[in-house]
Formats: structure tokens, C-alpha cells, sequence
């Protein structure tokens, strides 16, 4: 291990984390009701213009009146670039501080846009006497913010996440894609042609090197990586497909657009039955191991050693965190 201890940010669940605009204060109580980790109230993208004002007041008024059991709360603001941006911010925490957990702000591009909300944030938090402290969840989802992903990720104590958006970052990047997070036709390799002259095409992942990259950032800096959106919710499939390869790669759970999302995103990441048996397995063989003197042993004819145990002391975490939820 390096000299360098990274420390971990507050641990949530956060396997599934549902978009609710605030302009649809009639979703609001579905929302809370639901099996969802983490909300987010939209006050950005999903919320017309003429409608930023009402669905901040929208949103103040349910954090302080609904039952919102045990979710964790967060409301995306809008983007520093805008003039909605600090009120959001000096409004709801101002209004309904107590009941936010985080703050989603989308579209940083920059350390200092870290700096700017956390500034403004510990202003309004100090004056109203909120003895928390909110934590920030922040969108990755332009060029800007890829390239500055690893100082944004440092950027400030009260990180707690970093979310990929893969629809605005389509459109930061000029991607060419078809629908919001899935694959593109094009983004294919062919095989060499066969003795019969037929080829096969295999379809890519062209999001694996942004989502990789952002898991990196995360990852060194005790953060949660998760992955963002899946446009066509009629494709249950599709989307099992998406976070499926968001969790291969380390993320801890992928948005629901759509109340049907959240069982999916929840089933695929939380480790099967199977997963946390073999586990513990692999803990129990490697005590074994211990104190025999051996530092690696075979398991169902597979090496274990000492990074096998701290693989499986994840997932044993991980399946703790769910029992307690
Ligand atoms: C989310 O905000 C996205 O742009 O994908
Ligand atoms: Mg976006």
C-alpha cells in the first residue's frame, strides 16, 4: 500500500437514485414510498425556466412536509452559469436544510466551481446554525469535467460522489449517440474476413472510457462512483445491460429516470447470495490459510491470496451495509 491513506467519504447506499423534477410535486410522495437509495428533487435540466421559482418552493415545501423515510435526500441545482444557481442553494438550505443530505451540482468543470458552491454553502450553513454538514455529489458530463475529473474529486471534504451524465457529455463531446446511455451501431469492431468471406461485427462500450476514468477519480479519492442515465425506460433489458458493466467497473449504483428503473438498478447492484457465500468462503480459507503460514492457497481450484481477502472483505461490507438499511 502507498504511504498516502485515502479517506473514505460518509458511506451510503446508493444503488439506485431517482430523478424527480420539482416542477411534479404529484410524483413527490410515489418517490418516497418507493424502494429508491437516494432522491434527487431536479431543479436543473427536468424544470423549465418559467418553472425554476415555483419548483424551488415545490421543493422546500415537501423536504419540510413529507415523510421521505429513511431516503437519502439531495437536490440538484442548477448550473453555476445560470442566475438560478445560488438561491437554489441559499433557499432550500436556508428553507429545508435539516432534511438534505447532499447537493447535486451538475456540470462541473472545474475545481474552483467545487470551491465556489462549498464556499456558498458553509456561508448559509453557518448562518442558519445547521449543525450538519451536506455532502456534494457532482456531474461529470463535459469535456471540462473529464479532464479536471481527478482535481474536482479532491476538491472539497464534503464530496461524497461523482455521477457520470452520459447525455450531456454526448452532447459536450459531439458523441454520436442514438438513445440517452446506450450503445451506438457504429462503435464497432469487424472481425477479419473468414475462408467464406462473412465477417461479424462486435458491438463496443463507448462510454467504458469515461465511466473507467471517472471510477478511477472516485476510487482515489474514497468517493462513490455512479453511473447516470438510461434514456429508453421501455428497455428493461437495455438498461440491466448498462449498469451491469457500470458495476463490473466499480460503480455502486446507476440513476432511475423512471420508477420502473429502480428494482433494476438495486438487483444489479447489490451482491447475490452467491457472491457473499463464496465470500466468506474465501475469508474462512484464507484464515486457514494464515495460520498454517501459507499466504495463498486453492479454492475450487482457483488462487486466492491476500488480495482475494480484500475483495471479498468488500462485498461482506457491502452485503452489512444492505442487512442495516
Ligand atoms: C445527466 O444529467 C446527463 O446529462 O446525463
Ligand atoms: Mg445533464
Amino acid at each position: 500500500m502507498s504511504f498516502h491513506v485515502i479517506e473514505q467519504a460518509t458511506s451510503r447506499l446508493n444503488r439506485s437514485e431517482l430523478a424527480v423534477p420539482g416542477s411534479q410535486p404529484d410524483l413527490f410522495q410515489k418517490a418516497a414510498d418507493s424502494n429508491v437509495d437516494v432522491i434527487f428533487l431536479d431543479l436543473e435540466d427536468a424544470v423549465a425556466p418559467d418553472e425554476k421559482e415555483s419548483a424551488r418552493r415545490n421543493i422546500i415545501k415537501a423536504l419540510n412536509a413529507l415523510d421521505w423515510n429513511n431516503k437519502t435526500m439531495s437536490i440538484r441545482i442548477n448550473g453555476l452559469d445560470t442566475h438560478y444557481m445560488y438561491r437554489d442553494i441559499v433557499d432550500i438550505v436556508e428553507q429545508a436544510g435539516e432534511r438534505l443530505d447532499l447537493i447535486m451540482v451538475p456540470k462541473v468543470g472545474t475545481a474552483a466551481d467545487v470551491y465556489a458552491v462549498d464556499m456558498l454553502l458553509t456561508q448559509v450553513e453557518d448562518a442558519t446554525g445547521l449543525k450538519k454538514r451536506i455532502g456534494f455529489e457532482h456531474i461529470i458530463e463535459t469535456a471540462l469535467g473529464m479532464q479536471n475529473v481527478n482535481e474536482i474529486a479532491s476538491a472539497s471534504k464534503r464530496n461524497e460522489s461523482l455521477h457520470f451524465g452520459v447525455a450531456d457529455y454526448a452532447a459536450s463531446t459531439r458523441a454520436r449517440t442514438t438513445v440517452i446511455g446506450g450503445v451506438n451501431p457504429d462503435y464497432a469492431v469487424l472481425t477479419d474476413p473468414l475462408e467464406d468471406n462473412s465477417r461479424q461485427q462486435h458491438w463496443g462500450d463507448m462510454w467504458h472510457y469515461a465511466l473507467a476514468r471517472m471510477v478511477v477519480a472516485c476510487r482515489a479519492n474514497g468517493l462513490r462512483p455512479v453511473d447516470g442515465p438510461f434514456g429508453d425506460f421501455s428497455d428493461n433489458q437495455g438498461y440491466i445491460a448498462a449498469a451491469r458493466r457500470a458495476a463490473v467497473l466499480g460503480c455502486e449504483g446507476k440513476w432511475a429516470i423512471h420508477p420502473s428503473q429502480i428494482a433494476l438498478a438495486n438487483e444489479v447492484m447489490s451482491p447475490s447470495e452467491e457472491e457473499i457465500s463464496k465470500a466468506h468462503r474465501i475469508l474462512s480459507a484464507m484464515a486457514e490459510a494464515e495460520k498454517a503460514g501459507k499466504g495463498a492457497v486453492s479454492l475450487d481450484g482457483r488462487l486466492i491470496d491476500y488480495a482475494s481477502i480484500r475483495q471479498a472483505e468488500v462485498l461482506v461490507e457491502k452485503a452489512q451495509q444492505l442487512e442495516a438499511s
